[in-house]
């Protein structure tokens, strides 16, 4: 079977460290064994972030919608209402999860290629006391654009309010400081910049808020975070985990360690340079504007004569896996990711690869 260069948003490339992990002897998911390698991979998510003793994780058998959506559907308590941030498709896909479990939102709704300015967070929630959490998408998949979490935060602390954070495609790519005053909910994957295999999903969140949970009456029977949160405490799950995705998860979170969160920020942030400049020569130019990219994901113009099937066609003949955008983006620009185990000098082959592809599909 061929090695694919996984240039889409996650599922990311891993280590066969981390593959090699699957390969656990068959274990039943209600002994100690099991809830060992569970303890280990909460324990280590909140200290690869120095967020130890004020948070906690909890995880979830599910992709990274599960724990987006048990975040929403739990935070919100009866008679308030929610403040969603939509720059793009997965802050959407918040204000559809919130209208799935009837939570009242109020939505700020920007293209897809302009950041929330925090001054319009402050005045929604001025004028919406209701209003007891802000939901925002860090880096926004869709277009590779980075909302100012921190700042929103910050807003939002001001107010007495408190944000969650669906950080999936940039936790441990992009700095972030999940501790920051008013954050209480942050959401990611294992299987994007963690470096681990999809199935696992996960909130880390602050104790204080988790407790506040305690007594509510649950909006979903899978989803309730609450319960979830309890029953790992207790060293128990209340269904059945993917076990050997937990296992390689376990190792991915090692292998972060090893590597150093800041250390695989930076070669996350120089696979990027090495591509935009390459691609640059190549005549693509970029969809989000300076400032407000990330160093994740970029999304490229598609250059005269060239369409996504087309060079995604060829470049699936070199190895290279692209994305299409999402919508009506498809029709006039592509997605380029930086994630998972690439290096710098992946990323130059990478360019190389996309220089062979323009001259056979536009010569
Ligand atoms: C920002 C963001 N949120 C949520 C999700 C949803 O994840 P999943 O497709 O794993 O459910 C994704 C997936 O790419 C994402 O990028």
């Amino acid at each position: 079977m061929r090695e694919w260069v996984l240039l889409n948003p996650g599922p990311a490339n891993t280590s066969p460290r981390v593959r090699q992990a699957l390969l656990t002897p068959d274990l039943c998911h209600r002994e100690p064994e099991f809830f060992e390698v569970m303890r280990e991979c909460r324990q280590r998510l909140v200290r690869v972030l120095g967020a130890a003793p004020a948070f906690d994780s909890v995880l979830f058998t599910g992709s990274g919608t599960a724990a987006v959506e048990a975040t929403v559907a739990s935070a919100v308590p009866d008679g308030r209402s929610l403040l969603i941030v939509d720059n793009g498709v997965y802050g959407d896909r918040m204000r559809r999860i919130a209208e799935a479990h009837r939570i009242p939102a109020e939505v700020l709704r920007y293209d897809f290629t302009t950041p929330v300015p925090p001054a319009d967070v402050a005045r929604a929630l001025r004028e919406h006391p209701e209003i007891s959490h802000v939901t925002l998408v860090h880096h926004e998949t869709t277009t590779g654009l980075l909302n100012p979490v921190e700042a929103v935060a910050d807003v939002a602390a001001a107010a007495g309010r408190r944000v969650i954070v669906d950080a999936m495609s940039s936790l441990f790519g992009e700095p972030l400081d999940v501790t920051r005053a008013a954050i209480d909910f942050v959401t990611a994957s294992a299987n994007k910049c963690l470096q681990g295999i999809p199935g696992i999903s996960f909130v880390l969140a602050r104790r204080t808020a988790l407790e506040a949970l305690k007594g509510r009456a649950p909006r979903s029977v899978y989803l309730d975070l609450g319960n979830h949160w309890v029953t790992q405490e207790q060293d128990n799950t209340p269904f059945t985990p993917a076990v050997q995705v937990l296992h390689a998860m376990r190792e991915a979170l090692v292998e972060l360690e090893e590597e150093g969160p800041a250390a695989r920020i930076a070669r996350y942030a120089e696979n990027c340079r090495v591509l935009r400049r390459g691609m640059g020569a190549l005549g693509f130019a970029i969809l989000v504007p300076e400032g407000a990219r990330s160093n994740i994901l970029t999304t490229f113009r598609l250059t005269p004569g060239l369409t996504y099937d087309a060079l995604h066609d060829a470049m699936k003949r070199r190895g290279c896996i692209i994305y299409a955008g999402q919508g009506e983006i498809r029709t006039y620009a592509f997605r380029v990711a930086n994630m998972g185990t690439l290096t710098p000098k992946d990323m130059q082959a990478v360019v190389a690869a996309f220089a062979e592809c323009l001259a056979e599909l536009t010569s």
